[in-house]
């Protein structure tokens, strides 16, 4: 019985040394974020998968988890740096946790005008330097994906900056965040993604900001009464993978899966926008929410009350990234 165990197990290990590479077990991706797959990253990580897996020739298996189903905000960072998840795609303002602070820099109100200005600084120099700085973490930054612009939303009308005053608002975890809407006298409160609904409808906070893809696939429309059309922030992500796991895979394959990655963030970048016009679309046809504009005095007053941030951050950025940012950003409208 024993003998032919081992005899057993001896043709096992031989077949296993001498099968094909098409036979081996494929090299798993995990690839964990925290929104609906009906959203720009939902759609973008969709696509990586689908041309990591083709041009791996099955190398490679992606598996994505959306909708926080297998970390949350913060777990997901530390697991990506323990190695229990590979990829991830979070919003430039997540990284402070993680003790870089300088992506909170994407958080300034009004720093970027548009989505054109955004790509100039995220391709250029400065979008390089910053990813590198990834890399003391044990974290290597692959790509840039757009969200889109942020509004404000709550029960009440938010329509100059007396109305912040007191409203309590979820935030993500950026101390820049948190001085904006202390510049406008609210309350911010951190919180991760998968929590806001149920905060919004239980009243733990009184609204939040988010891109209207956002809002909409998350449902917060049917919480909150009134949406202000503010555009006054940006979200957007580094896609991140775990740097020795990157490091360690094959050369052909790493190259196969950086061309994958190319070609999905091309594909978020041109449908970003229209995501977000789609989801704005669906939220004014379900009449749930009323969807506010301001005057162009309403928006100077918004600007004015949040350049204070400005100061704020310099002490946390720095400011010279925020001098470089601003100089990149000048040279795309130019
Ligand atoms: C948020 O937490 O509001 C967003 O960063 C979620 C996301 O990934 O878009």
């Amino acid at each position: 019985m024993r003998t032919f165990a081992i005899a057993a197990s001896i043709a096992v290990l031989a077949l296993g040394l001498a099968a094909p590479a098409s036979a081996q077990s494929p090299i798993v991706i995990k690839f964990s974020h925290v929104v609906a797959t009906d959203t720009p990253k939902g759609k973008a990580a969709e696509k990586f998968k689908e041309l990591a897996e083709k041009y791996t020739g099955g190398k490679v298996k992606i598996e994505v988890y959306p909708n926080s189903t297998l970390y949350k905000d913060k777990e997901e960072l530390e697991a990506l740096q323990l190695g229990s998840v590979q990829m991830l795609a979070p919003s430039n303002s997540k990284f402070g946790p993680l003790g870089i602070r300088e992506f909170e820099v994407f958080d300034l109100p009004y720093i970027l005008p548009d989505l054109k200005t955004l790509r100039k600084v995220t391709e250029g120099a400065l979008g390089l330097k910053l990813l590198k700085l990834l890399d003391s973490k044990g974290i290597t930054g692959l790509a840039y994906w757009d969200n889109g612009f942020k509004q404000m939303s709550a029960n009440k009308k938010l329509i100059t900056p007396a109305d912040y005053q007191g409203v309590k608002f979820r935030i993500q975890s950026s101390r820049v965040l948190q001085a904006q809407f202390k510049a406008l006298g609210s309350l911010p409160q951190v919180m991760a993604f998968s929590e806001v609904y149920q905060a919004l409808q239980t009243g733990v906070v009184d609204g939040q900001e988010n891109t209207w893809s956002n809002i909409y696939t998350q449902k917060m429309h049917e919480v909150q009464k009134y949406i202000t059309q503010t555009n006054h922030g940006y979200i957007g992500y580094v896609v991140i993978v775990n740097k020795k796991f990157w490091d360690d895979l094959p050369a052909d394959v790493r190259d196969q899966l950086a061309k994958a990655m190319k070609e999905a963030t091309d594909f978020n970048n041109a449908q970003s926008q229209k995501e977000n016009d789609d989801a704005l679309a669906e939220i004014k046809k379900s009449g749930k929410s009323e969807i506010i504009s301001l005057t162009a005095e309403q928006d100077e007053a918004m600007r004015k009350a949040m350049e204070p941030v400005y100061k704020d951050a310099a002490s946390r950025v720095g400011q010279p990234l925020i001098d470089e940012f601003q100089k990149e950003a000048k040279s795309a409208t130019n």
